[in-house]
């Protein structure tokens, strides 16, 4: 999937406006804020955040192959990529201001782990960001799940909201704010149609190749009779957890 991640999970200008938005006010520019991204995949909100704020960005992934695509951009100096996953963070203790993750909860298999790690490097008061897709809020999804109807179960599969609220706070972290973020994922369908076809969404990689191509041949029939391009508009799930601990401390 490393080879067709950026371009078939590549942000439209409008979605990395929309997440710098959402992201920009856990940022202080003033502190050189200093921002973890586990699971950073190929980067994409690494470099997002490392141009958007002055922050100090590292991105933490456990997969060699993404790694190589990430680490292949140009060089700046407020961003770095390092080997490891949310079960072992290589990094010091409150050593960040802020985590985020993005669609990569539902990757974890120690979620309690993480979640323990994640209290460690996250500076007291600190916050961590989930972005993604949980088991009981599917709506979101109406074009993926409208041409390959498989998909659906896979997602419904993916670890609940109520059940990460649980992990995070029997580990140091309260749950700040929950809500959706819709994103323009495509500004039409034809555009969907083209990233589909890369299959570098995780729910179209484990739905069968015969299920695949159903779907994409019927998309690719809706693109043709397409007349006005409308954009896709898909609805992400946002999480804020705060760490706890000062509460926890003074109580
Ligand atoms: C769907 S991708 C998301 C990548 C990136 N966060 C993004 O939004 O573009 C999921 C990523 O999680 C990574 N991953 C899998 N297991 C992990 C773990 N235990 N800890 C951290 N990351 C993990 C995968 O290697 C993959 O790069």
């Amino acid at each position: 999937m490393s080879a067709s991640y950026q371009s078939g999970r590549a942000l439209s200008s409008e979605a990395a406006s929309t997440w710098a938005a959402v992201v920009a006010p856990f940022v202080d520019r003033r502190t050189n804020t200093k921002i973890l991204d586990l699971g950073a995949g190929t980067g994409r909100f690494s470099w997002l955040f490392a141009r958007a704020f002055e922050a100090q960005v590292v991105g933490i992934e456990p997969s060699t192959a993404m790694l190589a695509v990430a680490d292949r951009e140009a060089k700046v100096k407020n961003l770095a990529f390092a080997a490891g996953s949310g079960e072992a963070i290589p990094l010091r203790d409150q050593s960040c201001d802020l985590a985020w993750l993005s669609h990569v909860w539902h990757h974890i298999r120690d979620h309690q782990a993480c979640a323990r790690e994640l209290q460690r490097v996250v500076s007291a008061g600190g916050h961590v960001l989930v972005r993604g897709t949980f088991g009981d809020q599917l709506d979101g999804f109406p074009t993926l799940f409208r041409f390959w109807p498989a998909t659906r179960q896979i997602c419904q599969q993916l670890p609940t909201i109520q059940q990460t609220v649980v992990v995070f706070e029997a580990n140091g972290f309260v749950l700040a704010e929950h809500r959706r973020v819709q994103q323009t994922t495509s500004a039409s369908l034809g555009a969907f149609a083209e990233r589909t076809r890369l299959r570098a969404d995780t729910a179209l990689a484990l739905i069968s190749d015969a299920e695949f191509r159903e779907g994409q041949a019927s998309i690719e029939m809706a693109v043709a009779h397409e007349h006005v391009p409308g954009p896709v508009i898909e609805g992400i799930e946002f999480l804020v957890f705060r760490e706890n601990s000062i509460r926890t401390s003074a109580a």
